[in-house]
């Protein structure tokens, strides 16, 4: 039985707390043991929403956990084997190196780290402990991109032609101490948001050689709350946009993705995976059964520490080199669009 140990009870975090409430009722191996969250309010229960809807239940027993707010006390009075991070960005690499040092497994959230060289010391440091490092690229998890990603890597519809991704909502106000309308704490949409989309194109196609980013921005915190990028492969056309400036209330935060293929096109909008092949009549893809991306990483990382299998779907050398095209893009949008290489 892996006892865990849960940092940050934001948004996210709570989010995360509903899997482990599930799994714990699945007589799954795990046992959530603690909670850590510096605002102690978290503990009785004072959530705010985020940008997708009420991911948390309303009402929970912190009676059941040993309760925390401060990390290092936490990780002295635990005997914990893994720690779940679901802190802001900007202190990633700083809570995953320390848990990694105490000899802790990590589970951290995305994205990896704030910068390339935040996200290269989390995995030296995962090295030098022999402890698993992985970081929650939901994305990779997600039954619709799974379903893309079948697609991509069969050649079941032949080459790809044009990708297109987009990902959007209102800004995202709930944060602690509004960090995430800061661009030195969270990146900005393009880090936190379209970071998934990022991911999941490198997941897909690999790095590309190029970006071209533009951005636009009216969060006085700094950073872009719009972008779009075109991203260089040979052969095919791969654009990405994301907009977390959907202000309206009445409007849902939007992810949708349309792959089109030589011989079919494969397209997520409303929650629904479609396959249209060139032959043959359209079709409602299974999408395991429409389960939980969120659920399905946890139990990915749940099974590799408890059978200590290598972390291969979401690799760290992999989601390092997300931050990398990321940085690539932001230096483009900050060039006005100029062609940027990638580099890591
Ligand atoms: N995978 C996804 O779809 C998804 C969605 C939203 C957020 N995220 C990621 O999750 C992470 C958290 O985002 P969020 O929206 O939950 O933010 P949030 O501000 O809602 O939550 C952060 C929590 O961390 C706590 N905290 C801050 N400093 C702390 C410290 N030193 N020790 C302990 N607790 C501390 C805060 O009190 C707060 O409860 C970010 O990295 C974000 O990018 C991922």
């Amino acid at each position: 039985m892996l006892k865990v140990g849960l940092v940050g009870i934001g948004f996210m975090g709570r989010g995360h707390l509903d899997q482990y409430l599930r799994l714990m009722d699945e007589g799954a191996g795990v046992q959530l043991t603690a909670l850590c969250d510096v605002d102690e309010k978290k503990f009785h229960g004072q959530f705010i929403g985020g940008n997708m809807g009420n991911l948390g239940q309303s009402k929970y027993d912190f009676t059941r956990y040993h309760l925390y707010t401060d990390f290092d006390e936490m990780i002295a009075n635990e005997e914990l084997d893994y720690v779940d991070i679901a802190l802001p960005t900007y202190l990633h690499s700083y809570y995953a190196i320390k848990a990694l040092k105490a000899g802790k497994h990590v589970l951290c959230e995305k994205p990896m780290a704030i910068n390339p060289t935040q996200c290269r010391m989390m995995i030296d440091a995962a090295k030098a402990s022999g402890k698993k490092l992985m970081i929650a690229q939901c994305l990779r998890f997600w039954p619709a991109y799974e379903t893309l990603k079948h697609y991509v890597d069969s050649g079941e519809f032949g080459k790809p032609v044009f990708c297109y991704f987009f990902r959007g909502g209102g800004w995202p106000k709930w944060s602690y101490q509004d960090w995430l309308l800061d661009e030195t704490r969270s990146g900005g949409c393009l880090l936190d948001q379209h970071v998934h989309d990022v991911d999941t194109i490198n997941w897909l196609f690999g790095t590309p050689k190029a970006v071209s980013t533009l951005g636009r921005n009216v969060n006085p915190g700094g950073g872009f709350d719009t972008v779009t990028t075109n991203y260089r492969y040979d052969g095919f056309i791969v654009n990405s946009a994301d907009d977390w400036s959907m202000n309206s209330s009445d409007i849902p935060f939007e992810m949708t993705f349309r792959a089109n293929f030589e011989k079919g096109t494969v397209v997520f909008k409303g929650g629904e995976t479609w396959v249209y092949p060139v032959e043959g009549k359209a079709f409602k893809a299974d999408d395991c059964g429409g389960d939980d991306g969120y659920y399905r990483e946890i139990c990915y990382f749940i099974d590799a520490v408890t059978n200590d299998k290598p972390i291969e779907i979401s690799d760290n050398e992999s989601t390092y080199r997300t931050i990398c095209i990321a940085t690539a893009e932001r230096n483009s949008a900050l060039n006005d669009g100029a062609w940027t290489e990638v580099t890591c």
